[in-house]
């Protein structure tokens, strides 16, 4: 069972290093997280997740962790970070940490020792091979780097070794099972790791690589699947209120292995690729398929083949978290423009599970082509200073603007919170208001049942949610739809017309 908390929460991701710079270093603080929590709370995000904000060289945005138990001094203290829950608690918000069980830096003090010459406590922390001249399989190793006579592998880049869990089958000398002394020190250290935090104030953990932390043959993912398993029995005791999201991408095995929330990642043909990013081989082009976009030929059945199917088998589960971006995907305001936007959003926000905004998503912050920073390469795009006000690095920092973390967006229409909260027509109201409709009625909120009502005849999509029936036009045509009630929420136009409405271009309303 998923943790009580989460029925009614929306999540707002934030990428530390970008939302807002209180003591003018050009890089985002704890103190400015803290300033902003009745900002996000004002959207009705009532929980946060938190791109990885420990001690680190920042070869990968931080997810190269070289103390677990640490924050980045850039960002402030441990007790700056405890301050935070507490001030978000206060507010009846929960905060995610991102826990990065699979890895860390090749800086943190125990790879230190384990790539040391002489056995010691750390030896088998991380996947090393018996000799200098093997490799490990398939997988990305280093040869030639550490004192020690062996190859370690590497989980992602190469300032990141693989921590070791053990083998499912182990097949060469080199590989320990999971049951073997050392491979469970590596599971208890991490169990220690998210004790310290959940002890100090923290709900849970957004979970990094959740689903790889047994390598090769790791059928089905049955040797990962055991290990979390064995993490939630302990937090059921500990913690039984702690919530895990995985960046598994398959919600039948990361819920089987105890997580509460799993996310639909945007994976080239998939079916949440297929809403708001169906460019993929034609980036920047206008052949874009997405539904979402105003003049796309097909209708949501792409995405809800998947879904369901998906859906059906976890609902009595846990979640399946959609998501408008994350820190490694294109921002949707890529391709779309403010009126797809909002049916994306109307959509994303009345659908079932708990759904997560990006920060600036709420204003359409545009992905931008620029120069890798902190290993984003083309993920860095996606990564800019959140953009609150007109004038000076558009209010995100007080510091010169070549001391930035990034560059603000040049444009002169830029968007930014303080813009669009005088409009009404804007992208940020239209947030606000979807999700005021979404805290108002249990029945579209993360448990509510979800059917879909009509979604192949065309491109207007109705679905029911418990009681309620949420009809969408994403199309930039009038649309006519049939369905019963009384209409108690309108984005664009939707008019009655005796036994059925006419729904303007890019229309959605709720009925009851
Ligand atoms: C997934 C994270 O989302 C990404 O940003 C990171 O680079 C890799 N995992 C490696 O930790």
């Amino acid at each position: 069972m998923a943790a009580t908390w989460l029925k009614d929460t929306v999540f707002y991701e934030i990428y530390p290093q970008s939302f807002y710079d209180t003591n003018g270093d050009g890089i985002g603080d704890f103190q400015g997280i803290k300033e902003k929590l009745d900002y996000i709370l004002s959207l009705g995000c009532n929980a946060l997740w938190i791109n990885p904000c420990f001690d680190s060289p920042f070869r990968d945005a931080g997810y190269d962790v070289r103390d677990y138990l640490k924050t980045a001094p850039r960002y402030g203290t441990n007790e700056d970070l405890y301050r935070l829950f507490e001030e978000a608690h206060r507010r009846g918000m929960h905060v995610l940490l991102d826990l990065v069980p699979g890895h860390t830096s090749e800086e943190h003090a125990w790879f230190q020792e384990s790539r040391k010459e002489e056995p010691n406590a750390y030896s088998g922390r991380y996947i090393w091979t018996d000799s200098w001249f093997r490799g490990c399989r398939n997988m990305l190793y280093v040869s030639g780097e550490a004192p020690r006579d062996g190859t370690y592998m590497l989980n992602f880049f190469k300032c990141q070794p693989a921590l070791n869990y053990g083998f499912l089958h182990p097949e060469e000398s080199w590989q320990m099972p999971m049951d073997a002394p050392d491979a469970l020190a590596t599971r208890e250290a991490m169990k220690d790791v998210m004790r310290f935090w959940l002890s100090h104030g923290c709900d849970g953990f957004r979970v990094d690589m959740a689903d790889s932390l047994v390598k090769f043959d790791d059928e089905k993912k049955s040797g990962t699947t055991k290990i979390w398993q064995d993490i939630r029995r302990m937090l059921d005791r500990e913690f039984p209120e702690a919530a895990l999201v995985s960046e598994w991408g398959k919600p039948v095995q990361a819920l089987n292995a105890g997580f509460d929330m799993d996310f639909y990642l945007n994976w080239t043909g998939n079916g949440y690729n297929c809403l708001m990013r169906e460019y993929e081989n034609h980036p920047g082009t206008d052949e874009d398929h997405s539904y979402f976009r105003r003049d796309s030929e097909h209708d949501i059945s792409p995405f809800l083949k998947e879904y369901m199917a998906r859906y059906l088998a976890t609902r009595d589960r846990g979640y399946i978290s959609l998501i408008t971006c994350n820190h490694d995907t294109p921002r949707p305001a890529f391709h779309m423009d403010k009126e797809e936007l909002k049916m994306a959003y109307a959509f994303l926000f009345t659908m079932p599970g708990v759904p997560f905004l990006y920060y600036g998503d709420e204003i359409g912050m545009r992905y931008r082509r620029l120069p890798t920073k902190e290993g984003g390469y083309t993920r860095t795009g996606s990564r800019t200073p959140m953009q609150w006000r007109e004038g000076k690095n558009l209010g995100f920092s007080d510091g010169r603007p070549e001391d930035l973390y990034l560059p603000v967006d040049p444009s002169g229409d830029a968007p930014t919170v303080e813009k669009q909260e005088k409009d009404p027509d804007s992208l940020l109201q239209a947030v606000r208001s979807i999700l005021t409709l979404r805290h108002t009625f249990p029945d579209l909120q993360a448990d509510g049942l979800f059917e879909p009502v009509q979604a192949e005849a065309g491109r207007p999509f109705v679905y029911r949610r418990g009681s309620l029936i949420c009809a969408l036009n994403a199309s930039g045509k009038e649309e006519t739809v049939s369905v019963p009630g009384k209409r108690v929420f309108l984005l664009g136009r939707c008019e009655k017309d005796g036994d059925t409405w006419k729904m303007g271009p890019q229309s959605f309303a709720v009925f009851a």
